[in-house]
């Protein structure tokens, strides 16, 4: 027999693939907790699509001093700066790339992070023949940390209700990782610690 839980209404909400526009989604503040948790970032990072500093304003709480910037005024770090064209390094990246961009933005994080940079994308990332032939089988992570809790985002000023339908992770490139990706999962309680 079926839970009752399994048979209720579950309210949804669904980040959409913004094809071409700016995708402006602010990242909730415990996912960046997860990942300063785990990872070190020491020395200087780069925050490359900051949006609002919804991410930013976390990093800044742990050992790195923070650049943000973002191709679009969103009244936070310095605007206009496309980050697939800027010709400029960073001991550290960390963003949440829009979706439309993410490869892109991991050709040239691969370019521009002398040490480190991780990544907020979808789980399914990992997925596809394209993907695995000119990001993974050449340039593999070296961690991916699974969320077992569920990030909803939400389009900036927009109502918060309903929770996530997608499962997402940090992917992890750091020079000084030797061997193959570790797979990790984050231990749930984050969202309730850092407010989700
Ligand atoms: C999903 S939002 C994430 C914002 C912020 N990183 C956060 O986590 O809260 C993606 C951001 O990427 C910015 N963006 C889109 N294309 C970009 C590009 N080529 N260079 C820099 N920023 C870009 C958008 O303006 C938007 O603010």
């Amino acid at each position: 027999m079926r839970s009752a839980l399994l048979l209720s209404p579950q309210p949804t909400t669904k980040r959409i693939a913004d094809l071409d526009g700016p995708d402006f989604y602010p990242t909730p503040a415990w996912a960046t907790y997860a990942l300063i948790d785990n990872e070190d970032f020491s020395g200087d990072t780069w925050e490359c699509a900051c949006g609002d500093g919804a991410m930013s304003n976390v990093l800044e709480q742990g050992s790195s001093r923070v650049e943000s910037s973002d191709l679009y005024d969103r009244g936070y770090g310095e605007a206009h700066v496309d980050f697939l064209a800027a010709d400029r390094k960073s001991r550290n990246i960390v963003t949440n790339p829009p979706f439309h961009s993410a490869e892109g933005f991991v050709a040239s994080c691969l370019e521009k992070a002398e040490h480190k940079f991780a990544l907020l994308l979808r789980l399914a990332f990992l997925e596809g023949g394209g993907r695995q032939r000119t990001i993974f089988a050449p340039h593999a992570p070296s961690r991916v940390w699974v969320f077992s809790e569920r990030i909803t985002f939400y389009p900036k000023n927009a109502e918060k209700k309903g929770s996530g339908t997608t499962a997402y992770a940090w992917f992890v490139w750091d020079k000084s990782h030797t061997g193959g990706t570790q797979l990790n999962w984050f231990a749930p309680g984050y969202k309730k610690r850092y407010g989700g």
